[in-house]
């Protein structure tokens, strides 16, 4: 399937009034081969036969949105990342401030949320001021309110965790009250809307994979500008921010960026 330029940039103008997603921010090369593929399956061959699919078919257009997001997430992704943060990092954090301020961007279906408040309930009991938590896409933001997870899902939680915080419900385990009123969701897109300000510890993880070197160097200095000075920006494991220091942050240990 070959589109010109000309339909390309059709296509994002068009696909950002259905769904105010800015394509443009993310890498084409990636975001053309998934969306040609979803074309495909779809039966369309080119980019307004698509529009106009989108346009009249919420539920295909949700499918798309669903797939163009990915929003795979896991509870304690990278564990070996969430005992630096339990050991060291929300120590330290604590030592400047005795209550946390906490901000799960690009949260998918609230595992990382979810996470951060059975961590904070578990170790740092009253310590943590509000865990914000919010992503682009307001379907899996219903899903994160619901806290209702696959078995499948939970495998990634210790087991005292899943003994303590969630409780079984036929095929799935639900998130206890005690740790869902902790979290507050909300629909943000990172590109486009403001950023609140002074958090101790922003996790922005496997949210830049797709986003172009420009995209992501304007969120770096959103984050750091919502950080208050010490505050600790927590990333994904393939990513890396290439001179931190140009955009108001060093590396404090591999995936942890403290704000300067
Ligand atoms: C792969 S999930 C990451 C979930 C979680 N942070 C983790 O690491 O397990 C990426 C999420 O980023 C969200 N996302 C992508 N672009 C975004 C944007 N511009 N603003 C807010 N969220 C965005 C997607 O909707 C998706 O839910």
């Amino acid at each position: 399937m070959q589109e010109s330029l000309y339909d390309w940039e059709w296509f994002v103008n068009n696909f950002e009034t259905i769904s105010q997603i800015d394509l443009s921010a993310y890498k084409r090369p990636q975001m053309e081969r998934r969306i040609n593929n979803f074309m495909r399956i779809a039966g369309c061959t080119d980019y307004r036969s698509f529009v106009s699919l989108l346009n009249a078919d919420a539920e295909i257009c949700h499918k798309f949105m669903e797939y163009i997001t990915i929003n795979v997430s896991e509870f304690f992704r990278n564990p070996d990342y969430w005992r630096i943060l339990e050991q060291d990092i929300i120590p330290q954090l604590l030592q400047q401030r005795p209550l946390l301020k906490v901000w799960s961007a690009g949260c998918s279906t609230g595992e990382e949320a979810y996470s951060l408040a059975m961590l904070f309930q578990a170790r740092f009991p009253g310590h943590v001021q509000s865990i914000k938590a919010t992503d682009l896409d307001r379907e899996v933001l219903k899903k994160a309110a619901r806290a209702l997870y696959p078995n499948k899902v939970v495998r990634t939680l210790p087991d005292p965790y899943l003994q303590r915080y969630m409780q079984p419900e036929g095929e799935y385990y639900k998130v206890i009250d005690e740790i869902k009123k902790m979290v507050e969701f909300e629909r943000h897109d990172l590109l486009k809307d403001p950023y609140e300000q002074d958090y101790d510890l922003i996790l922005c993880r496997n949210v830049f994979i797709y986003m172009t070197e420009a995209s992501k160097q304007n969120l770096y200095r959103k984050f750091a500008a919502a950080l208050r000075p010490g505050g600790i920006l927590f990333i994904g494991s393939t990513e890396q921010i290439f001179q931190a220091v140009e955009v108001g942050f060093h590396a404090r240990s591999t995936f942890f960026y403290q704000k300067n």
